[in-house]
């Protein structure tokens, strides 16, 4: 069935919107508390109280826009079908094969706003939120980021305005290239994305990405699949 599902996202949905399904599926998962093993991918990014969340706004339009895709496969959870409309983003703008394990299990309850990472801050708080919050690592984070290759922020939405990389439908490692060649007209760097080449250790991160692509698309693989499992076994 997965095959079926991959295939009626990848012919229903324009890779225009590819960054935006990306974000969704992130969204859903990066609300995940280890200490109370609540949020996480659980489809509850779907209903409105979760959707009016500051940090999600604009996803009713990923969320609308893959409902009738949805619709079609009644037997899969939302939280395996925004997963997987995920992965299929990030493979039908040319990054790499991420694996999917279906068995989420929707939940009902959302989580409590406040628990995605703030755009304006420094790596103190993003460590607070992917290592303390989701137990994550500081190369998830710094792989993780390199998304930012694809799409673009929205004053509307986020308050900021402009795309990452000079190809924001092309999923590679430019996001590095660009990050370490410093602020360029045209192209935006949140002060999140800037604060990995605060420390040595993030930044030789950064650096490995922007010269080694075939590293990138390994390391994001493996951090994409931990970020749609989180709290999985709980589920
Ligand atoms: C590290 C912390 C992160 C922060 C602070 C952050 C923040 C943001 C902000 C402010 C936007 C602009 C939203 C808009 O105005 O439309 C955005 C867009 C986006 N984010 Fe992140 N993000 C982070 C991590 C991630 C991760 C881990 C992923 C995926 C694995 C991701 C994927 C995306 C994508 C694909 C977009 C573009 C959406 C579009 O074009 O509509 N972000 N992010």
């Amino acid at each position: 069935m997965e095959e079926t599902v991959t295939v009626s996202i990848v012919s229903s949905v324009d890779k225009n919107c590819a960054p935006i399904i990306l974000r969704l599926a992130w969204h859903g998962s990066g609300t995940y508390d280890q200490e109370s093993k609540t949020g996480g991918p659980l489809g509850t990014i779907r209903f409105g109280q979760e959707l009016a969340h500051g940090a999600n706004a604009g996803l009713d339009i990923a969320v609308n826009l893959l409902q009738p895709i949805k619709e079609q496969f009644p037997e899969l959870s939302y939280a395996d079908f925004y997963t997987l409309a995920g992965v299929v983003a990030v493979e039908v703008t040319g990054g790499p094969t991420i694996p999917f394990h279906p068995g989420r299990k929707d939940h009902e309850t959302c989580p409590v706003e406040g628990r995605l990472p703030d755009a304006t801050k420094g790596l103190d708080h993003l460590r607070c939120v992917f290592t303390k919050q989701m137990g994550l690592t500081d190369k998830d984070i710094v792989v993780l980021s390199g998304a930012h290759t694809l799409g673009r922020c929205h004053k509307d939405r986020s308050g900021f305005e402009g795309a990452w990389t000079p190809n924001p439908l092309r999923f590679d490692n430019s996001y590095f290239q660009v990050l370490l060649e410093g602020e360029k007209d045209g192209l935006i760097m949140l002060p999140s994305d800037k604060a990995l080449l605060d420390e040595p250790k993030t930044r030789e991160l950064v650096e490995l990405y922007a010269k080694d692509e075939d590293k990138f698309f390994e390391d994001y693989a493996e951090s994409h699949m931990k970020l749609s499992e989180l709290g999985f076994a709980e589920a």
